[in-house]
Parts: C-alpha cells; structure tokens; sequence
C-alpha cells in the first residue's frame, strides 16, 4: 500500500534528524513526499513539547490540517515526536488527529497509517522503548551539513523539562552504527557534521566515550567539520576539553546551557553545578580554546526567582560574555516537579526580566561579532546568501559570514571580515584554503588570524 504524505517539523535539531528517519521509513515502503499539505493523502506534525508556546503552534497547525481534511486530498491527519507522546488520546479526543506517534515508535508508522485509513479508527502508538534506530539511516538530504545522533532520550530530569518524560531515559547509539552513518554521509559530498544528544558529554557505549567517539570520527572519517551539542556542565571536563582542543577538525565552538546565576535557582532546577564550578570550567575551555565560541540557554522567572537571584543571571551573562544566548521564559510543563513550586513570578515580571537579559546579551552579541573585524577566517560555504546576492556560510565557531561571490555549497575558503552590517559579518576572500574534502587532514589557518592566533 502507498500513499502521498507531506511532513511539517518543529522542535529542537533532534526532531529534524527523526524527521529524516521517518521519511526514509515511509519511503522505502512506498509512500511518496509531498511538498504542500493540499497535494498529501497523510499530513504529519512533528512537535515539540519543551514549551506551552512550542505546543500551541502545533496544535494550530493541527486545527488547520484537520481543516483541510475537510476540502482537499487529506484523509489522515498524524501527530508524531514529543508532544504526541505528552498527550496522547487527548489528540484525538479534543484535537481529532488520526494518529497519534511517540518518539520512539516511528518504525510502525507505514503500519500504523494504513490502518488509520482503511480501518478507519484512530491509531495511537506511545510505547517508550530503548529505540536508538540503528537500523535505520535518514534520508540524505542534498546539504553540506548533517546531523548525526550519537544518543536518545535524557536521565537527568531537570526539575522544569518535559523531555526526560516524553522522550524515555538516556541511551547511546552503537559506535559502529554513527561511524558508518558518518561514511555515509560524507559519501553523498556532506562535509560537516553535527553529534546530537540531549547531554553528548555522557556518551558512552561499551568501551567508547566521547572523547573515544570523537577521536575515532577523526581518524576514520573525511568529513571536515565536527561540531557537536547539546553538553551538560556538569560532564565537561578537562580530558575533552584537551580532546577538542588537539583534534582540530573538531570546530571551537561549545554550547553550554547555565539557565541561571543563582545557585538556588540551579539546585531547584536539579541542574548538578554551582555558578562558581561553572565559572571554572568556562575558564579552563577558555584556557586551551582562546578562539571558542561559547553559547548558552538561560530561563528567565523559575518559580521563586527572585529579583536579586535574576540580577546574578545578569551579571554571569556581563562577565561571561556569552556570543550568543538562547532565553526562555519559564514554561510550566504539567507532570513536572517545577510546574507545582510556588510562588511564580508574574508574568508581567518575567516579560520584564527576559527583556533585560535579551537587551544586555544583544549588546555583548553585536560586540562579539565586531570583534571579528579585520580577522581571517575559513568559512564552509553552505548556499546562497539570504540577502539575495552571494553566499552565506559559517566559521569554524559557527558564525554566519555572507560574501559577494557566488561559491559552491561545500566549497572550502578564507575571508577576511571587513565589514559587520546589523548582526552578520561579510567577508572578502583572501586565498582558498588549504583544505579540499578529500585532503581534510592538512591543517588550515584554523582557528583564524595567522600571526595573532596560537593554533593547539
Ligand atoms: N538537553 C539540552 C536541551 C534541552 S531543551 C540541555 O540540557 O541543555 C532546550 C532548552 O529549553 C533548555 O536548555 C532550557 O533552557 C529550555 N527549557 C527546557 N524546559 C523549559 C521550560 N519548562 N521552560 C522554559 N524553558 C525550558
Ligand atoms: Fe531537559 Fe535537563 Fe535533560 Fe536537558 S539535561 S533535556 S534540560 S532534563
Ligand atoms: Fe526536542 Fe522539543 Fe522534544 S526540544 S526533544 S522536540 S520536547
């Protein structure tokens, strides 16, 4: 049996990865992709559930395909990913979906439709299990960039996130089966990859940490790019700190969620650190990798803050400096522990507080960037600018640079910043670099100015 669908994604990185699996599983079973909802015999939603906000855009976007089952070629409408395993029957009781798809269950999903459709009955499928699927591959999408997921779901259970619940406990992908996924990958002309987890510093997997994952990408693989996220604190330490900063085709760039300043705040949110231990490991990354580039998440308004304890978020925002931050208001997630503590901060509070932090990280995001002035950088050209005319692409520390000139996506080159307009640095080519995709050993100028920076 076949049938048309079309696939619409929200969510963190982890979601477009499984989108890329859930294509392939229908795929290989004879369903074919559609590109418009009005053309597709099945709609699925992809959702997120980490927010009420992430929520409320998919279940709009549900009441609009429900819709369209109505008028046009539609006859079953699926929510699949971490919201579907939140509420379960609920989706189709008060929202009526036609399929209801956990995380964990995408492998029934060709199984699944067909009954949706010609039984005619709502199907709902939540069992959470220890699927890693390592036997399947995702779609490979014609990109320069490719994420790879190395392990599932999350044991940590910080007091405010749903994604312990929805997504099952912490389990790692097979080194074997991420080092032929990566093959893969670089066979169809990827050249950057993205390890993905919800805490990628824990990976471990019989004798393989991350540091050994990390070490065995480098040798076995020819991609050029190794970036990975999302890491935990409380796991970094100084052996892969050294592990970074001594394989140079792993990029400096590290994404280090603190969520807050104060060390009450972080003891309620069950976080595992202090802001001091934090504050040393910063400095210790920033010891071996001057050149890195730090981002962060911050929630803003956790029951109880409270203005003092939201003033030392500011302040570890000011002395860290950040090159970007990614700020939340608090989102109660009903089932867990920080959606009962009171008190909560109005609302009106936590608007003001989230516009504080958004104005003073914004200040230290725009000066980070001009500090990329004058400097040289390779840049990994991605596609075509957004402004237009030329190409965009990113620096070894992720930062989007565009140029005049129109490259090849996947093409390798060196520019000099000259000019930052609003947010986005532009770049003039300098010399190519060193490096092609098939030599990605030779060391480039990495990280960047040759005479002012120490390379590790
Ligand atoms: N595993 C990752 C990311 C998880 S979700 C990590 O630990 O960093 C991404 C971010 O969403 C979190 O870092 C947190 O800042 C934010 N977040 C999670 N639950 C939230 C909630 N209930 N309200 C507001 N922000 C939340
Ligand atoms: Fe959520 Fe914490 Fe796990 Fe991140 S580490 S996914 S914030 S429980
Ligand atoms: Fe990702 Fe949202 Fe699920 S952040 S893990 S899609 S709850």
């Amino acid at each position: 049996m076949s049938a048309t669908y079309f696939l619409r994604v929200y969510g963190c990185q982890m979601n477009f990865y499984e989108a890329d699996l859930v294509r392939n599983i229908l795929n290989r079973t004879g369903f074919e992709e559609k590109n418009s909802p009005a053309t597709a015999e099945v709609l699925l939603i992809m959702t997120c559930a980490v927010r009420e906000h992430a929520e409320k855009r998919a279940l709009g976007n549900l009441r609009q395909l429900v819709n369209l089952k109505k008028t046009g070629s539609a006859r079953v409408v699926g929510i699949l990913g971490c919201m579907a395993q939140r509420l379960q029957d609920t989706l189709v009781n008060s929202f009526h979906a036609d399929l209801v798809v956990g995380p964990d269950q995408y492998q029934r999903l060709p199984e699944l439709i067909n009954a949706a459709m010609n039984a005619n009955c709502p199907q709902i499928a939540v069992e959470l299990s220890d699927e890693c699927y390592d036997r399947v591959r995702p779609v490979i999408q014609n990109r320069v960039s490719a994420y790879v997921t190395i392990m599932r779901g999350c044991s940590n259970f910080c007091s405010y996130c749903i994604v312990p619940h929805v997504r099952g406990k912490e389990r790692f992908r097979a080194s074997e089966a991420i080092l032929s996924e990566i093959d893969e990958l670089t066979a169809h002309g990827v050249r950057e990859i993205v390890l993905l987890g919800q805490n990628v510093l824990a990976y471990n997997y019989n004798d393989f940490d991350f540091c050994r994952l990390l070490a065995e990408i480098h040798k076995h693989s020819k991609v050029c790019r190794i970036r990975f996220l999302t890491s935990h604190p409380r796991d970094l330490n100084e052996r892969i700190v050294k592990t970074i900063a001594t394989l140079p085709r792993i990029c400096p760039q590290l994404h280090l969620p603190v969520q807050s300043g104060s060390d009450r705040i972080l003891k309620l949110m069950n976080r595992g650190y202090t802001i001091e231990e934090y504050r040393n490991k910063v400095a210790l990354i920033r010891q071996y990798l001057p050149e890195i580039s730090l981002t962060t998440d911050v929630i803003v308004g956790f029951p109880t803050e409270t203005e003092d304890e939201f003033c030392a978020t500011l302040e570890l925002i000011k002395s860290i400096r950040f090159d970007y931050a990614y700020m939340f208001k608090f989102s109660p997630r009903p089932g867990t522990p920080a959606s009962l503590l009171t008190p909560t901060v109005p609302e009106n509070v936590i608007r003001e507080r989230l516009l504080r932090l958004i104005e003073t990280q914004n200040q230290i995001t725009r000066e980070s960037n001009r500090a990329m002035l004058g400097k040289i950088y390779e840049i990994l050209i991605e596609g075509e600018s957004p402004r237009g005319s030329g190409c965009m692409g990113k620096t070894p520390q992720g930062k989007v640079v565009v140029v005049d000139e129109s490259l090849p996506a996947g093409s390798l080159v060196n520019v000099r910043i000259v000019e930052v307009r609003g947010w986005t640095p532009k770049g003039e080519i300098v010399f190519s670099s060193a490096r092609t995709p098939d030599s990605p050993e030779i060391r480039p100028n990495f990280p960047t100015n040759m005479q002012e920076v120490k390379l590790w």
